[in-house]
C-alpha cells in the first residue's frame, strides 16, 4: 500500500487522455499532473531536446514526491524508451501498452499507427508491434497538424477543418484496409470522434491514455503500491507556462472540475 500520488506528464494537454481513464479506474488515487505548456509540441523537435525535455519532466515529478511516473505522451515514449532507469519507482512510457492491445484486437492483421512525426521517425511502434507478431503489417503515418489543432480548441465533433486536416492524413491508411488505429499521441484521442468518422465504424481505435492506465494499475497492484484511501483522490495540476486557461480546457477534457488551483513550474531548472 502506498497513498504518494501518481505522477503523469505529457507536453501540453493530451496527457490527460491517461488522466481521465485513471481516474475512472483508480479513483482514489492522487495525481499530480505536469503539461509542459510552455514547450510544446515536442513532436516536431530533434532527439536530443525531446530527451531532456522529457529527462526535465520525470526530475519535476519525482521532486513532488510521486509513487510513479507516467510518460503519458507518445512522442517521449518513443524516443526515451529507458528514461525510468534509475529512477527507483516504477515507470511506463505509453508504447508497449498500447502496442499490444493493438496485436489484441487486431483480426485481418493490418494495423494503422497515428502520432507525431518524432513518433513514427523513430519507428518505436513497428518495433514494438513485430516483437510481440512479426507477420503483423504495420501502415503509419504523422500527423503534425493535429497537435496545434487539438491545443488551440478545434476538436468539436463537427469541426470542419480538423475533418478536413484529417481526411488528407488518413487516406493511405484507409486504402491499406487496417482494422485497428493506434491513436500513437496521447491528444489524439480528444477529437477521436472525428477520426473515426473518417475511417469508418469498422475501425478499431486504441487509445494510448486508456491503455497506459490500466498497465499504470497492474504495475501499482503487482506490486502492492495502490493506495488505501476511501475518499475520492485529489489532482494537482502544474503548468510551464501561464496557468490561465489551462483549467478550464482540462475540465472539457476531463468531464469533471478542477479544484485546485493551476501552478507554474519553471521547468528549466530541473
Ligand atoms: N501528446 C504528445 C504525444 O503523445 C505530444 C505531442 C507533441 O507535443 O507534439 O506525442
Amino acid at each position: 500500500m502506498d497513498n504518494r500520488p501518481i505522477g503523469v506528464f505529457d507536453s501540453g494537454l493530451g496527457g490527460l487522455t491517461a488522466v481521465k481513464e485513471i481516474l475512472e479506474i483508480m479513483p482514489h488515487e492522487n495525481i499530480v499532473y505536469f503539461g509542459d505548456t510552455g514547450r510544446v509540441p515536442y513532436g516536431s523537435r530533434s532527439r536530443e531536446t525531446i530527451l531532456r525535455y522529457g529527462k526535465q519532466d520525470a526530475a519535476f515529478l519525482k521532486s513532488m514526491d510521486v509513487k510513479m511516473v507516467i510518460a503519458a505522451c507518445g512522442t517521449v515514449s518513443s524516443v526515451a524508451g529507458d528514461l525510468g532507469k534509475g529512477f527507483g519507482i516504477p515507470y511506463t512510457g505509453v508504447v508497449r501498452p498500447t502496442a499490444a492491445a493493438a496485436v489484441r484486437a487486431t483480426g485481418n492483421g493490418k494495423i494503422g499507427v497515428i502520432g507525431t512525426t518524432a513518433t513514427i521517425r523513430s519507428g518505436s511502434y513497428r518495433g514494438a508491434i513485430a516483437e510481440l507478431d512479426p507477420n503483423i503489417a504495420v501502415f503509419d503515418r504523422d500527423c503534425p497538424l493535429f497537435v496545434p489543432l487539438v491545443e488551440n480548441g478545434f476538436i468539436a465533433d463537427d469541426e470542419i477543418v480538423t475533418r478536413l486536416v484529417a481526411e488528407r492524413y488518413l487516406a493511405p491508411l484507409r486504402e491499406a484496409g487496417v482494422d485497428t488505429l493506434i491513436l500513437g499521441c496521447t491528444h489524439y484521442p480528444i477529437i477521436r470522434n472525428i477520426i473515426s468518422q473518417v475511417m469508418g465504424g469498422h475501425v478499431t481505435l486504441i487509445d494510448s491514455g486508456r491503455e497506459t492506465a490500466l498497465a499504470c494499475r497492474e504495475t501499482l497492484k503487482t506490486q502492492d503500491l495502490l493506495c488505501e484511501r476511501a475518499q475520492e483522490g485529489e489532482c494537482s495540476f502544474f503548468v510551464s507556462d501561464r496557468p490561465e486557461g489551462f483549467a478550464r480546457i482540462a475540465e472539457i477534457f476531463l468531464g469533471r472540475s478542477i479544484k485546485r488551483d493551476v501552478s507554474h513550474v519553471e521547468i528549466e531548472l530541473y
